[in-house]
């Protein structure tokens, strides 16, 4: 995820602001930039990699200045180059910005600057330069009236050579702290690069506008009426920061879904067709009509999102849809034509068993796409198109922002084929408005995070565990039990619920409980007789059911009630317990949740 860190005050700005981006770099990036004000003039230096190759490019110059911006990047919008890399300028390098978050509408907006000549691929450079079309002498103004017009997300700060004295800071969806020194201030994406030098700070909130001189910080709201915001004190460390507040970045993730999500779907779906488009698929309505078959391959947590994404291309598009494990898929003779339809996906985009599969689909004639998150990964690159599920950088060994968000991705794009196809109106405005509903469940969903610490605090004893679930809540079910063994290492299996009398209810006793699915949706009966098959074994029971579903009580030790979602979307909710229920158990256990034995984050050899 980008980062930013801005400077106005007494002291030369270079120095803290490269300390600062030094900072951010746990956020992961892949370029990155600096602006500095001096002898009247911005400064501009930006690279690809390292902020050491930043430094080491500065190294030469003499910059004195005492006001600056600078900016990590994680591609969204075009590949990693220096010239995609912030600050992004206009107004001839007077008018300059770094900018975090994505603005939906640029392509719009870029026909309104028809006399520009656009020198990188961002969202970014085209939000500067209708900054500069409004700028005449009032910067603040000239930045109110261009994000009147914008759609998206932003984090970002603004400085002009003419005006020495101020910095411009806005935000909308993605986060912006102001650190208050004595006459100098500090402007960063989190608070992890202000820590150093103050812990007093203002946070903005959504649709606020700061103008931060060396003295003051002024801030507007959206009808741009002067507010008052209060000086917050913050007791946390750098560390602490980083994960802005949480004890860990798994637990970070876990809290960083809804909004993430919001990323994943924000202007791929359409209200009024109950439709997707997602672009990048490179596909024409009659070449996807043409596709006869969907095989996803991943590896891990991928291909338990990928199974998800089965249920709901068989479901919404009817198209025959298999998941298979990278690993597997490399060395089988798949059976594979020009009608076949690979997706290839990967959360770090660089793992080698799933990189050669998409290499061997290729030379078998599939069109193989790819549905990453690390944008310019290399397998974003070797797949002829595909999408970036915009989950931001995922830092926990262990994966869960990048499930749902592969899931949001897939049912996305079985929703598109399913409207080309053979899915009507009415179901597909049904998906569109359930999906949308959905950043507001998992919010409501992780509100039990304190119940879940309880009840994992309860069987933290055990030695084996044992999920269940059926139908889509498979997925979920196999989800949490690989969660479960790869942090706090208790020996767990997932089977669908009827599979159980083919073998492992022998497994069953007082000492081996079973974590069952059990929400509302077309095979609750069906799975509420394998819990009671369970019961009967003397196993303990805990259920994650439907709010309001009280008969679930008289089957279990312990219910954890989730909201109601359709059926196809209850993997997004679902998971997020047994997330949880993974995480506290690893911590009551004493286990490195972030950094698990044995398991690395990116599997970039066989
Ligand atoms: C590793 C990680 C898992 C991840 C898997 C696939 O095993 O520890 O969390 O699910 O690789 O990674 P990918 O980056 O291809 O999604």
């Amino acid at each position: 995820m980008c980062g930013i860190i801005a400077y106005i005050g007494k002291e030369p700005a270079l120095p803290i602001l490269l300390r600062g981006l030094r900072r951010l770099e746990y956020r992961g990036y892949d370029s990155a930039g600096v602006a500095i004000l001096n002898n009247g003039g911005l400064n501009r230096v930006k690279t690809m990699g390292k902020i050491d190759i930043l430094s080491e490019k500065l190294k030469d110059q003499e910059l004195l200045g005492t006001m600056g911006i600078a900016h990590t990047r994680w591609a969204t919008h075009g590949g990693v180059t220096e010239a995609n890399a912030h600050p992004h300028s206009a107004l001839n390098g007077k008018l300059m910005i770094v900018h975090n978050g994505i603005i939906e509408n640029y392509r719009e907006l870029k026909n309104q600057l028809l006399d520009v000549s656009f020198v990188s691929q961002t969202d970014t450079e085209v939000l500067v330069h209708l900054i500069g079309k409004y700028y005449s002498g009032d910067l603040r103004q000239a930045v109110e009236t261009a994000l009147a017009q914008v759609r998206g997300t932003y984090g970002l700060v603004v400085t002009h050579a003419d005006h020495p004295d101020k910095l411009i800071a806005a935000r909308m969806g993605s986060p912006l702290v102001i650190g208050v020194g004595e006459n100098e201030h500090y402007i960063a994406s989190d608070a992890t690069p202000i820590l150093a030098y103050t812990n007093q700070v203002v946070f903005l909130d959504d649709g606020e506008i700061a103008e931060v001189s060396r003295e003051t910080i002024k801030t507007f709201n959206v009808r741009h009426e002067h507010i008052q915001k209060r000086v917050e004190k913050i007791d946390w460390d750098e560390a602490q920061a980083e994960k802005q507040g949480f004890a860990h970045f798994m637990l970070k993730e876990i809290y960083d879904q809804p909004t993430v999500f919001q990323d994943a779907i924000r202007g791929r779906y359409n209200i009024i067709d109950g439709t997707a488009r997602l672009g990048g698929i490179n596909l024409t309505d009659n070449q996807i009509r043409d596709i006869n078959r969907v095989i996803f391959i991943g590896c891990g947590t991928t291909s338990y999102a990928a199974m998800a994404g089965k249920y709901a291309f068989e479901r919404l598009a009817g198209i025959p849809a298999e998941v298979d494990v990278a690993s597997e898929f490399r060395y089988r003779d798949p059976v594979i034509d020009n009608h076949t339809l690979v997706f290839a996906i990967s959360q770090s985009g660089e793992t080698a068993d799933t990189l050669a599969a998409v290499r061997e689909a290729k030379r078998r004639g599939a069109v193989v796409r790819g549905i990453v998150n690390a944008v310019g990964s290399t397998i974003a690159r070797e797949t002829d198109g595909g999408t970036y599920i915009h989950a931001g950088p995922e830092l926990a060994v262990a994966s869960t922002k990048a499930y749902t968000n592969m899931i949001a991705v897939l049912i996305l794009y079985a929703l598109q084929f399913g409207r080309l196809r053979r899915l009507s109106l009415a179901t597909g405005l049904r998906v569109v408005d359930a999906l949308r509903e959905v950043a507001q469940k998992m919010k409501e969903t992780l509100e039990l995070s304190e119940e879940i610490k309880k009840v994992a605090q309860k069987y933290s004893d055990y030695h084996n565990m044992m999920f269940l679930g059926r139908g889509i809540n498979f997925s979920v079910a196999l989800e949490g039990s690989l969660k479960l063994k790869e942090i706090s290492y208790i020996h767990s299996e997932a089977f669908p619920g009827g599979e159980m009398k083919h073998g492992p209810l022998a497994l069953l006793c007082p000492e081996f409980p079973v974590f069952a699915i059990m929400t509302k949706n077309q095979l609750y009966e069906k799975m509420r007789s394998n819990v009671e098959e369970v019961r009967a074994r003397g196993a303990k029971v805990i259920l994650l059911a439907t709010k309001g579903d009280d008969r679930a009580l008289e089957l279990a030790d312990d219910v954890i009630y989730v909201p109601e979602t359709m059926e196809l979307l209850e993997p997004l909710i679902n998971t997020i317990p047994l997330q949880l229920f993974a995480y506290h158990m690893a911590v009551i256990l004493g286990k490195d949740v972030d950094r698990p034995r044995n398991l690395a984050k990116s599997v970039t050899v066989e």
